[in-house]
């Protein structure tokens, strides 16, 4: 049987590039799977607190992303949507996994070392770098390795970003069945056809919820003078017309891949720079705020009525929660007869 799993953190509302990287291929799955295919999809707040966190705010930005994801199409009957900590198996899942997980491994995944040199560029007094750095965040792709293999997830639709994670999830099954037996399952990745949506103020780093501008990035529930006018503001470069090349010309190129996800006509980033290409760039970022616009009309209006609904959101979650555990128990029935629990 075909099981879907994805995870988003809640770091507020979800920004372009969780919906082009994947929101919208969380949506589209509704329709091109078979009623038969499990949909789950869970806004993981334990991973949220690898960084520090206030109560009240977690507590907003679970229910904020939860409209978001109602509010975007995803229908609670056809999918489990469910707030991570609801589930302890995950929690549980992953303590299991870290015990046959490779720290080696662990310490060479990309996220962690920028985290490393991130830190250690910041060490004002000679203090050992490893100390400040939490165990949580060095652990945190065990917890996403549990998140999906606790649902025997066959495919995980994901950004462009999240390819190492997925590969080390298959890495823990491979340690699991190796020292236990056959159990798990190894999930695929189904990476989204776009390209990574970079950042509109510095488009060689990618559209993040962490980056200072507010500006960096359009949310998904921006109103349409805030989506013309950041896409208006997005920076470029001088040379005269319309042309797509990432590496020279990665302001651009990104407005490209953004227009191209949202054109009527399926037109390519490079079939959209042709049409353009002797446009200013006036009239270019004009026809992009258009296509973004109709894109994600009623988005907006649909989180607003649903965001003042908490007690109808928290209803959906624990409808969520009840089928998330019960679709985990089963794999920790298996796991824990193989391991002797
Ligand atoms: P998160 O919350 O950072 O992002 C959610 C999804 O959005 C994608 N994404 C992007 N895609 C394209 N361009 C961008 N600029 C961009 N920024 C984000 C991400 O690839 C992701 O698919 N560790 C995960 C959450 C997670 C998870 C899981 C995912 C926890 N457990 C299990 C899959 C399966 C994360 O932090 O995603």
């Amino acid at each position: 049987p075909r099981v879907v799993f994805s995870g988003i953190q809640p770091t507020g509302v979800p920004h372009l590039g969780n919906y082009v990287g994947a929101l919208r291929q969380w949506v589209n799955l509704q329709r091109d799977e078979q009623p038969s295919t499990k949909l789950i999809y869970s806004i993981v707040d334990l991973h949220a607190i690898t960084v520090p966190q206030k109560p009240e705010t977690l507590r907003q930005r679970k229910r904020e992303v939860l409209a978001a994801l109602l509010a975007i199409g995803l229908d609670p009957e056809r999918c489990t949507i469910f707030y991570q900590s609801s589930v302890p198996a995950h929690s549980e899942l992953m303590w299991i996994l870290a015990c046959t997980a490779s720290v080696g491994y662990l310490s060479r995944m990309t996220q962690w070392k920028s985290k490393l040199s991130l830190a250690s560029s910041s060490t004002l007094e000679n203090k050992s770098v490893g100390s400040r750095l939490k165990l949580g965040l060095f652990s945190y792709p065990v917890l996403q390795a549990a998140d999906i293999l606790v649902h025997r997830a066959t495919h995980v639709p994901v950004g462009h970003d999240q390819q190492q994670h997925l590969e080390f999830a298959r890495e823990c099954v491979t340690n699991f069945n190796h020292a236990y037996g056959n159990h798990l399952v190894h999930p695929e990745t189904i990476v989204s056809p776009a390209q990574r949506i970079m950042s509109l103020t510095e488009p060689t780093s990618k559209m993040s919820k962490s980056h200072e501008a507010q500006r960096s990035r359009i949310l998904i529930t921006d109103s349409p003078q805030d989506i013309r006018s950041k896409i208006a503001t997005a920076l470029t470069d001088s040379t005269p017309g319309i042309s797509y090349d990432p590496a020279t010309r990665p302001g651009i190129s990104n407005l490209l891949e953004i227009f191209s996800v949202f054109d009527t006509e399926r037109r390519s980033p490079a079939q959209l720079a042709e049409a353009y290409a002797d446009a200013s760039p006036k009239i270019f970022k004009e026809a992009v705020a258009d296509a973004l616009l109709t894109g994600l009309q009623g988005i907006r209006d649909r989180y607003l009525d649903l965001s003042a609904n908490d007690s109808y959101l928290d209803k959906i979650e624990q409808h969520g929660a009840r089928k998330a555990q019960e679709s985990a128990k089963e794999t920790m029935e298996i796991v824990k007869t193989a391991v002797g629990l």
